[in-house]
């Protein structure tokens, strides 16, 4: 079964076995099976996070469970879920139309609602953290559903237990988000929301403007995965001890840097772009050009080792430029 349509780096891979379940009856009995005949099994939501670097010899779930419901807590707040198949946007856009606050800022995210907690998606200074209120997950092993608050998580900077420990260990099939129904919390500190705002002639941005900047500016810098296959940003944005920050500091004055805690963060992208990279090919694959930190499946056939090696040439450039050791935000198949 070719998966060129279930990743949005557009590779061309197959898995052995698919199914698609839309419903958690299906994901059980699919379940059932696959650990009867001992199938390894792999779960795709958007497919845009991932790479492929081989086809998968094993039985590919597609979560297809659809719908989102809603609970009014008090006038201020509403707590909606979503299941694991929406596609993200749709449900940020859902969201705006009813005039919920909250997820504005993560508007145009690929990927679907059930990935989401994975990484901690987040962007224009939003995290999906700050909105979240729990997920229902279904245990892998006793075929159980499990609720995860907020704690339970343990999100970090594009982390969470589904990365670390609960890896392979649950499957997510709905999550769910206090939002705000009036009062809301226009976030804006990020300069390119301003900037954008400015030029859309808003002076006090409503959510639903907050939503139509980020819309403009990711369209204007980070390539549609329907036109150029990609997976947004590649690798994370490092964090270094603040001695080595002041070093490379030191040869590089004009280095961009925010603090993070005890530690320092660097932007990849920027890393990347001094290496040369940025809009850089080499066979079918390239660094974006108008943002490094994107790696792109530029002709449309590249394989995902091709993506691969080109990631790992990347990484060894910035270690031997800076020092400092890049690490892929995308999950590697
Ligand atoms: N920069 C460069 N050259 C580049 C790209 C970036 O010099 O080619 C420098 C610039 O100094 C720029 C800074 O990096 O000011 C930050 O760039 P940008 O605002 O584009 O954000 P980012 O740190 O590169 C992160 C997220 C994005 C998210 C944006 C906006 C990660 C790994 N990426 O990118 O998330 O949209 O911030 O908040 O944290 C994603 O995860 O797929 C993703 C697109």
């Amino acid at each position: 079964f070719s998966l060129k349509n279930h990743n949005t780096f557009g590779v061309d891979v197959s898995a052995k076995y698919f199914a698609e379940v839309s419903s958690f009856e299906e994901l059980r009995e699919t379940l059932n099976y696959s650990k009867s005949q001992a199938l390894p099994t792999l779960f795709l939501g958007g497919g845009s996070n991932i790479l492929f670097t081989k086809d998968y010899e094993g039985l590919v779930i597609q979560l297809n469970l659809k719908g989102i419901s809603e609970e009014v807590l008090n006038e201020e707040e509403v707590l909606v879920t979503a299941k694991a198949g929406e596609n993200w946007h749709e449900f940020v856009q859902y969201c705006l139309a009813k005039n919920y606050g909250g997820l504005e800022n993560l508007s145009l995210i690929p990927g679907n609602v059930g990935t989401s907690p994975m990484q901690n998606i987040g962007a224009y200074g939003t995290e999906i953290k700050d909105t979240f209120d729990s997920c229902q997950v279904l245990n892998l092993e006793t075929l159980e559903m499990e609720e995860f608050d907020r704690e339970k998580c343990r999100f970090g900077y594009r982390d969470s237990i589904f990365k670390q420990e609960g890896r392979g260990k649950y499957v997510i099939v709905e999550v769910t988000f206090k939002l705000t129904i009036k009062d809301h919390v226009i976030k804006t500190e990020y300069g390119a929301i301003q900037n954008e705002l400015k030029k859309m002639g808003v002076q006090n941005p409503t959510i639903q403007d907050v939503s139509k900047a980020v819309i403009h500016i990711r369209q204007s810098k980070l390539p549609d995965p329907k036109v150029i296959g990609n997976a947004g940003s590649f690798f994370k944005n490092p964090s270094i001890p603040l001695s080595q920050f002041l070093e490379v500091q030191k040869q590089h004055p004009e280095i961009p840097h925010y603090p993070n805690g005890d530690l320092v963060k660097v932007p990849a992208g920027w890393l990347i772009e001094q290496c040369g990279w940025k809009g850089r090919q080499i066979g079918n694959v390239a660094s974006h050009e108008l943002q490094a930190l994107v790696i792109v499946n530029k002709t449309g056939s590249a394989t995902g080792k091709e993506i691969f090696d080109f990631s790992a040439m990347i990484i060894d450039s910035v270690k031997e430029k800076f020092g400092i050791e890049l690490e892929r935000e995308v999950n590697i198949i």
